[in-house]
């Protein structure tokens, strides 16, 4: 070893001992007489002195020329420093290390990006992807790769305890369904054929439940070509699990379990089990969204029975066409938003698809006034007072319109005021399922229904039979795990009879012959004595992001790509010799 100790672990009752520390120059400081060095590495940071009366004075000359990043090795000897000069900010803040020796093991060329704590601020993410070994280098990023690798290591213990059994399953594979476009690799040995790349081990998982493994878990990772956004990558990581003989709550049980024990043993956080449950109706209807953060109130509230009893035309027309008239009432939101305050609310919901916001202030006495109050009685404006809960000081902001886009719009207008008037401490976490799913999506442009987790979710037993009448109100044996506002996991029950998975197909329009193609094999293994199973697979990366309080998936990633899916440090994807596309047949066309 080139080191006695690490940067990290000398204190005062080492005082006396001789030791050698080899690190990274953090910074430096001339004091006249010699420098000192704030030595870093991975476990922490320790001063360096290299003056007298402890310093060869060669040494001292030689340390003149140190700089950021350089890395030394340094021998000398523990040193309490003088009352006074302690660094109550740093673990070894007691000693320094007057130094006898200097090795320089290598320089460096000014940093890009400093990996120095003293250096705030930090510079665009740009430049740190691409010197991405100087952005790991800083002790932030290094708190959040370790805090991942403790993350991961208690998820593997726990499961490990609940017996279930480690398997991995192939990455060059064929494509199964989970909506997003696959990567595909093409075959040099079978021209004209391709490779997906898994977008999650699903079918194999099942395949495992069928083979008598009773309980499969796998650190997955996981190929999705879709557009991303800031808790979405391309290549990402699921803890994914399948479990034999169970339902919904049992699997459910199972991960209230392991989050019990993440949010204890990380966080010292006690989480009252089980989780709570909301209906995927319930979460609609009071949030607009099926990963509500619920770290705050602020429900939405539907008005669309009173709305026709006023002249307001927007109202009137969107109800008369069958849509909905709702709102959300935030307390004391007329003093925090201006007039020019909505006016910015507005023009952001017109970006999610909103005609407009109509909005009331409650004034003195709660009564409701706005730039359209004259088209609503003062009884009107009562009524809509008492359903919405508000009193004076309250701002009331409406979305008339679809369901579904009074859901899109509502969610972001509460997430944004959730935010703005710091309605939740950013360090809450919040856990809870969403249940009851539906089964299918109708999809207006193709004109044909998609699963809504994925073709192998099992309907609820109690709504078999709308798999045939009324397939919009069948529901499915799904569930998702919800963290502060993003979806952290998602599973289901499967289906584990090929006659109810081949009725599935069919509504989403996969025939037999598709179906035999696609996935003859799950449907040959239903046929040899599949047991009643289900799982779920957690997004680790989401997971590492919540319990760190951060809100960008790359940043607990260590080599992440960026939004437009390219690797900034080895410039993949990169272009490839003609040799290699002849070898795959493959002809480029651009
Ligand atoms: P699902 O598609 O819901 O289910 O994925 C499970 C979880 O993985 C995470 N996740 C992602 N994280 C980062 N980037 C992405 N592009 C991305 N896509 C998904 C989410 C999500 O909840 N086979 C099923 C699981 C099952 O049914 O057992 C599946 O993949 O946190
Ligand atoms: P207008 O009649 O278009 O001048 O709109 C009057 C008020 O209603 C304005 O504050 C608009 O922003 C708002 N508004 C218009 N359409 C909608 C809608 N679909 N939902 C909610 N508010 C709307």
């Amino acid at each position: 070893m080139l080191r006695t100790h690490t940067c990290g672990e000398l204190s005062s009752s080492n005082a006396g001992q001789e030791v050698t520390l080899c690190g990274w120059v953090d910074s430096y400081r001339d004091h006249g007489g010699g420098l000192f060095v704030d030595l870093r590495d991975r476990y922490g940071i320790t001063q360096v002195s290299f003056g007298p009366p402890g310093t060869p004075d060669a040494v001292i000359e030689q340390s003149k020329h140190l700089r950021a990043e350089y890395v030394i090795q340094a021998t000398g000897t523990v040193t309490v420093r003088p009352e006074g000069q302690e660094n109550p900010k740093l673990a070894t803040g007691e000693i320094e290390i007057s130094a006898t020796e200097l090795k320089l093991l290598n320089k460096s060329k000014t940093p890009d990006v400093s990996p120095s704590e003293k250096v705030t601020e930090l510079p665009g993410e740009e430049l740190r992807l691409k010197h991405r070994y100087l952005d790991l280098r800083r002790p932030a990023m290094q708190k959040t790769m370790l805090l991942r690798d403790h993350i991961t290591k208690r998820m593997r213990d726990y499961f490990e305890e609940h017996s279930f059994v480690d398997v991995e399953t192939p990455i060059l594979g064929r494509s199964t369904p989970e909506g997003a476009r696959d990567y595909l690799v093409p075959s040099r040995v079978h021209n004209g054929s391709f490779y997906a790349l898994p977008q999650s081990p699903q079918l194999y998982k099942q395949i495992l439940m069928i083979a008598g493994y009773d309980r499969y878990i796998q650190i997955a990772r996981c190929f999705r070509d879709e557009d991303l956004r800031a808790d979405r990558q391309p290549e990402f990581t699921q803890v994914d699990l399948e479990m034999s003989f169970v339902d919904a709550d049992d699997v459910m049980g199972m991960i209230d379990g392991c989050m019990a024990k993440l949010a204890k043993e990380i966080l010292d956080l006690d989480l009252q089990l089980p989780l709570p449950h909301l209906t995927y109706e319930e979460a609609m209807r009071r949030f607009g969204h099926d990963a509500p953060d619920l770290r705050f109130g602020l429900e939405i509230v539907d008005l669309t029975d009173l709305a026709p009893k006023s002249d307001f035309g927007v109202f009137k027309s969107v109800v008369e066409s069958g849509g909905h008239v709702r709102a959300l009432c935030a307390k004391g939101g007329a003093e925090f938003y201006s007039r020019r305050g909505i006016d910015a609310l507005t023009e952001f919901v017109k970006g999610h698809g909103a005609k407009g916001l109509a909005w009331f202030r409650a004034e003195e006495g709660g009564k409701l006034n706005s730039n359209i109050a004259k088209f609503f009685s003062d009884e009107l404006l009562a009524e809509m007072g008492d359903r919405l809960g508000s009193e004076e000081g309250d701002l009331i902001l409406f979305s008339a319109d679809k369901w579904q886009a009074t859901c899109g719009v509502l969610h972001a207008l509460r997430t944004k005021i959730g935010a703005e008037m710091k309605l939740y401490d950013p360090s809450d976490m919040h856990f809870s399922w969403v249940v009851d799913f539906p089964m299918f999506e109708y999809d207006d442009d193709e004109k044909r229904w998609f699963a809504t987790h994925h073709p192998f979710t099992a309907p609820k037993d109690e709504d078999l039979a709308l798999l045939e009448s009324d397939p919009h109100k069948c529901r499915a044996k799904a569930y998702d795990l919800v963290i502060n506002g993003h979806e952290a996991g998602g599973g289901t029950i499967r289906i584990h009879d090929s006659e109810t998975q081949s009725k599935v197909f069919g509504l989403l329009g996969i025939d037999d012959e598709t179906a035999k193609d696609r996935f003859g094999f799950l449907l040959d293994a239903l046929a040899y004595g599949a047991p009643p199973h289900g799982g779920l697979a957690l997004g680790l990366d989401r997971v590492v992001m919540l319990f760190a309080g951060l809100d960008n998936i790359r940043d607990v990633i260590a080599f992440p790509k960026t939004q437009k899916a390219t690797d900034l440090m080895t410039e993949a994807p990169g272009s490839v010799d003609n040799k290699q596309l002849r070898e795959l047949g493959v002809k480029l066309d651009l």
